[in-house]
């Protein structure tokens, strides 16, 4: 019998809600991974009151118990590393080696942020006046709504979770709800591990009702949101309104930059991992390769040639390189853009369609997709498309290479392969991105530096480890100055 995935709301695992959803296999729809329950407001009215309710007693636990809870979670996932891993291939879609991957970068998280839990430091400066010191010290924000993606169904979730936790927050948290699962197992594993009832709950739920909700109620003081564009700008508009603090990571037209000098088999195992790799479905994946005139038509080919051999299947099997789409309606819009890509003249050099062979038949597959030829006011070009397919550029040097990359209302990554150490340099100055790759690809940002991206890639505070990541997100600095002279002094004035 299918498994009930139930929420958790003040430490109990709950049942009711207002009915269930179904989490499906992409790669075989007629199979159920998770029965799930659908929270209505009342649901997550309990779930934001349990939290505000354990919130005290949380921000008053010592911060080095907070990160050894955090300890233990990373102990547990190391343990449970290739059953979550499997579970995520079930759920997801991505083939077997990217699941045990994006369960490694949430091991990474909680180790990382453990080790926040000693330091979270502040800064101690000296007083003008005698007898006084001034310092300031990291809060908690209070109680935090996490609304998660499914593309990384255990990394980004523990992004979220692991700071805000370290930091002495309570959370609601929302995952998305293609991946309940392997959020549930997450959360266990914390609970598991002795995060205390009501600190951390989950409510499960679609995100145009259980998230549009979460995220307005007025005892929410952060939200934490990835996911698209669009919805990421309603929610910073709604906390900008209502005076919380946000952190959006939203979406991506990321470029690879291949120069005639680079080697040109590393650019193309490159393009192949930033382009197909999570079948394109990730913020960071390289949807545009701008390649160098003089080397255009070799690249091209090796490129087509190396992509036209990726197989496509099931992720628990050894030989799949490329998993399916999430679900039907991925399917479509990424169906759709390729149309959109032929319509507008772009060059068609592999891929285009839907894959139905095999065992493929029951699953969202597209075939690994190619087009050349792609101009910069393309469609295909300039909008997300969050699948595998890749528009392939042209540029005559270096200059128009980064004008093209740049030309675009994103910002999150961009990469060049070069042997130039100056085309490197000018590169990585005049790349308008939040994270910027020579010579590898657009994907493997590691944890503890921060994540995030510019123009309409990020919105606020920025996420992962690092000055400047998570934990600007999930607490306010205050500053404390204390008189200890025994009599009135005045700052500036007593000078
Ligand atoms: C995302 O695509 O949503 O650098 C996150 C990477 C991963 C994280 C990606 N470490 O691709």
């Amino acid at each position: 019998m299918t498994e009930l995935i139930k929420n958790l709301i003040g430490g109990k695992w709950e049942e009711s809600g207002s009915g269930t959803f179904e989490s499906i296999n992409p790669a075989h729809t007629s199979e159920t991974v998770g029965r799930v329950v659908k929270s209505g407001n009342a649901e997550v009215d309990r779930a934001v009151r349990a939290a505000s309710e354990a919130s005290r007693a949380w921000r008053l636990t010592p911060a080095p118990r907070r990160g050894e809870i955090l300890f233990r979670a990373a102990e547990i996932l190391v343990r449970r590393k290739q059953e979550l891993g499997e579970l995520m291939t079930r759920e997801m879609g991505k083939v077997l080696p990217e699941a045990l991957g994006d369960v490694q970068e949430a091991i990474d998280m909680a180790y990382y942020m453990a080790g926040e839990g000693r330091r979270l430091q502040g800064e101690t400066v000296p007083s003008e006046l005698a007898d006084k010191d001034c310092r300031s010290v990291r809060v908690p924000i209070g109680v935090c709504a996490l609304i998660t993606p499914w593309n990384f169904p255990i990394a980004i979730p523990a992004w979220k979770l692991m700071p805000a936790l370290v930091a002495g927050n309570t959370v609601v948290f929302k995952p998305s709800s293609d991946t309940p699962v392997c959020a549930t197992r997450l959360v266990e594993v914390l609970a598991e591990a002795g995060i205390p009832e009501g600190v951390l709950n989950l409510v499960h739920g679609k995100g145009e009702d259980t998230g549009e909700y979460l995220t307005g109620r007025p005892d929410i003081d952060g939200v934490s949101f990835t996911g698209s564009t669009a919805v990421g700008e309603g929610v910073a508009q709604k906390c900008a309104a209502m005076g919380k603090k946000v952190s959006c990571e939203m979406g991506g037209k990321n470029a690879i930059i291949v120069m005639d000098d680079a080697v040109l088999e590393l650019a193309v195992e490159g393009a192949l991992w930033g382009g197909f790799g999570t079948s394109g479905q990730r913020c960071t994946a390289a949807s545009r390769v701008i390649v160098h005139e003089a080397v255009y038509a070799r690249f091209l080919e090796m490129f087509t040639r190396a992509a036209s051999r990726l197989n496509l299947g099931s992720g628990l099997r050894k030989e799949t390189d490329v998993g399916p789409l999430i679900n039907s309606s991925q399917m479509e819009k990424v169906l759709g853009y390729i149309e959109i890509g032929k319509k507008e003249g772009a060059e068609l050099l592999t891929g285009g369609k839907a894959y139905r062979e095999g065992e493929c038949a029951g699953g969202y597959f597209i075939e690994p997709t190619i087009f050349a030829g792609v101009t910069p006011t393309m469609r295909i070009a300039r909008e997300e498309i969050f699948g595998p397919v890749v528009s392939v550029l042209k540029a005559k040097d270096l200059d128009e290479a980064i004008h093209i990359a740049n030309d675009t209302r994103y910002g999150l990554v961009s990469a060049i392969y070069t042997q130039d150490v100056n085309r490197s340099a000018i590169a990585e100055r005049e790349l308008d991105t939040g994270i910027v790759y020579v010579n590898a690809s657009t994907i493997g940002a590691e944890i503890q530096l921060p994540f995030g991206g510019t123009k309409k890639s990020g919105f606020g505070f920025k996420e992962a480890g690092g000055r400047g990541g998570a934990l600007d997100m999930f607490t306010r600095w205050k500053i404390i100055y204390r008189d200890f002279s025994g009599k009135l002094q005045k700052a500036q004035i007593d000078k």
